[in-house]
């Protein structure tokens, strides 16, 4: 399954895209991860990126789209990927278009998260990460079940995004909702555009993206 989760910063893309890629054993590549692990490497890419999700903008299209084209040219990418968060915008759409069809591949679904704006404020300011593995948490929707250990590593550091400040926060919205409309609507010519709630409990988001899956 070749599979792409759109939506607004805050929909839920990596939450429910963790567990999609666990049930289904598809890779998760999420361009924001990679230049996030970029940057904490201190590569080339990581300082370039820096400065455009430091300040809520998106990296250029021509930097994203090389790094998206030689992750799907990588061996696990080959039976099926789940993208989260690219495309971004149309010419970055066109740019999958023409690296996957390069390879015979194509896009079967675009999943696409639907939750209202004023929510998304909330959920992102509250997030708080694993420093250890990764786990995304919420201290009110989604804390770890024992406060200050996380569910999956046990890990006891925690992180906020730098981008999760509220002035960054409302920036990434206002930058992504134009685009985020634009693509739905690209999509949805194509007939592969499947609407998910994203308003629900992430388990009954996770259920119903099953159900579209079967
Ligand atoms: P990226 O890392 O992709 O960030 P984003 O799109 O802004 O989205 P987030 O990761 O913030 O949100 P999410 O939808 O994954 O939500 P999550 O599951 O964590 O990109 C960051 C930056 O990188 C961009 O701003 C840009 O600069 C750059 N970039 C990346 N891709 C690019 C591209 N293609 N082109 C150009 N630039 C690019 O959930 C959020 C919170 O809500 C968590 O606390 C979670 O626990 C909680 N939560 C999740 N689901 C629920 C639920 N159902 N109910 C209640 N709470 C929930
Ligand atoms: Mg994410």
């Amino acid at each position: 399954m070749n599979l792409f989760l759109l939506g607004l910063p805050g929909a839920g893309k990596g939450t429910q895209a963790t567990r999609i890629a666990e049930t289904y054993g598809i890779p998760h590549i999420s361009t924001g991860d990679m230049f996030r692990a970029a940057m904490k490497n201190g590569t080339p890419l990581g300082k370039e990126a820096k400065s455009y999700m430091d300040a809520g903008n998106l990296v250029p299209d021509e930097v994203t789209n090389g790094i998206v084209r030689e992750r799907l040219s990588e061996t696990d990418a080959q039976n099926g990927f789940l993208l989260d968060g690219y495309p971004r915008t149309l010419n970055q759409a066109n740019a999958l278009k023409e690296a996957l069809s390069s390879s015979g591949r194509s896009l079967d679904a675009v999943l696409y998260i639907k939750v209202n704006k004023d929510i998304l404020m909330e959920r992102l300011t509250g997030r708080f990460i694993c420093a250890t593995c990764g786990a995304t948490y919420h201290k009110l929707f989604n804390p770890p079940k024992v406060e200050g250990t996380c569910d999956v590593c046990g890990g006891h550091d925690f992180y906020q995004r730098e981008d999760d400040k509220p002035e960054t926060v409302e920036k990434r919205i206002d930058v992504n909702e134009a685009q985020t409309e634009e693509l739905a609507a690209y999509y949805e010519e194509t007939g592969i555009v499947k609407e998910i709630n994203g308003e629900q409990d992430p388990d009954s988001v996770f259920e119903d993206i099953r159900n579209i899956l079967k």
